[in-house]
């Protein structure tokens, strides 16, 4: 197995790269750059997107100019944007040209999903054309105002626990949708379910996705096989030893883990921690071979309010190492699970009894 550590992921997108030629290459399309210095080799998948959808991918993204900056991820830099023409705002995702393959991927997954709970994609196209390594790919969508993304909540505080899992709700419904279309996120964590409030959630995030869409002659994944790609804390067993055997159930698996951690702050699998950072790229490998061996703990263990039984033995089954095992065989099911869990069974509460009925009413609606 070959890996390599970004920022937050580990990935390996160096192999089985194809050499593509630019729509503008081959043909007298108006759209042709005059910048001389596009380099030859640029056209890495940019084809095929182009041919997916020609109004969004342009060669050059239209003119704007950049507010400031949003996020950062382990490939790429986002920005929010104000396109010159229109004063629209917009988040801007930057790849340099080394990240072509996933970038494609990105966009075209966001090309073919529709959905109110996933990140609408504008334009794509190359953004700035210089010296090859550093040319720099990019896509605006839709920009979520004062996102944030799910944190650990407060469990003596019913309001956040509502929202947690109506978030979770949308979020879940928004994978089912991904894997409708044929394709596996492959990269569901806290940090990729962003929202402004719980009405505003948007799973975003693609770049490592799988695309399996032959009926359109789309089928793209960024790894081969033996290569393993994806966020380890999240990893379903099955991904952390082979990004290829990576299928619906991996998603639902790590949708699960962030389940977990918004409730207890604490990863499932023991002596493993969200909150290391150095010490856990130290332990990569580590991390892996403890997802793939070691058993999940009853989250009750982790956190005193959790009393509900059945809650509890119900996340276990969702986290079991074979993926056949798994209680949850859709992203439905876990989206089914969500709606029907109960606060005044699932907390120990001192709260009054409105909040509970309450809850239920929320969460019937969603
Ligand atoms: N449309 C958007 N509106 C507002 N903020 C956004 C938007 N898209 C991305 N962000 C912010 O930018 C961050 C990084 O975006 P994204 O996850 O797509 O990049 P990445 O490089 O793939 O990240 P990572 O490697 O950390 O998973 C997000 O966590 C979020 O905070
Ligand atoms: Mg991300």
């Amino acid at each position: 197995m070959q890996i390599s550590l970004t920022n937050s992921k580990v990935v390996n997108i160096t192999n089985g790269i194809e050499k593509l030629s630019l729509p503008w290459q081959s043909d007298d399309s108006p759209n042709k750059p005059d910048d001389s210095s596009l380099p030859d080799d640029i056209g890495v998948g940019l084809q095929e997107l182009a041919s997916l959808n020609r109004r969004i991918f342009q060669p050059r993204l239209l003119p704007s100019h950049t507010v400031g900056t949003i996020g950062k991820g382990g490939m790429s830099k986002v920005f929010l944007i104000t396109r010159d023409d229109d004063k629209v705002q917009l988040a801007q995702k930057e790849v340099t040209f080394d990240n072509a393959r996933p970038f494609v991927n990105e966009v075209s997954a966001l090309l073919l999903l529709k959905h109110e709970n996933i990140i609408d994609v504008v334009e794509a196209g190359i953004n700035r054309i210089c010296k090859c390594s550093e040319t720099n790919l990019a896509f605006r969508m839709e920009y979520i105002k004062d996102a944030t993304h799910i944190k650990k909540v407060n469990l003596e505080n019913p309001d956040e626990v509502i929202d947690l899992f109506k978030i979770l709700i949308k979020a879940t419904s928004a994978l089912s949708e991904v894997h409708k279309n044929g394709i596996v996120h492959k990269d569901v964590k806290s940090k990729n379910i962003i929202f402004s409030d719980a009405d505003n959630v948007k799973l975003i995030d693609f770049g490592l996705s799988k695309i399996n869409r032959p009926d359109i002659g789309l089928v793209t994944t960024i790894e081969n096989e033996g290569y393993m790609v994806g966020t380890p804390l999240y990893m379903a067993p099955e991904q952390t030893d082979d990004s290829t055997k990576c299928t619906y159930s991996s998603d639902i698996y790590s949708m699960v883990t962030t389940l977990y951690e918004a409730l207890t702050g604490e990863h499932p699998i023991p002596e493993i921690s969200f909150k290391e950072t150095s010490a856990y790229y130290k332990s990569t490998l580590e991390v892996l071979s403890r997802i793939r061996h070691e058993s999940p703990r009853d989250i009750r263990e982790l956190n005193k309010h959790i009393v509900d039984k059945e809650f509890a033995s119900t996340l276990l089954k969702g986290l079991a190492k074979e993926p056949k095992e798994r209680i949850f065989k859709s992203a439905e099911d876990f989206s089914e699970f969500l709606k029907g869990v109960k606060l005044e069974k699932l907390l120990r509460f001192k709260k009054p009894l409105f909040f509970l009925n309450w809850f239920r009413r929320q969460t019937s609606n969603v």
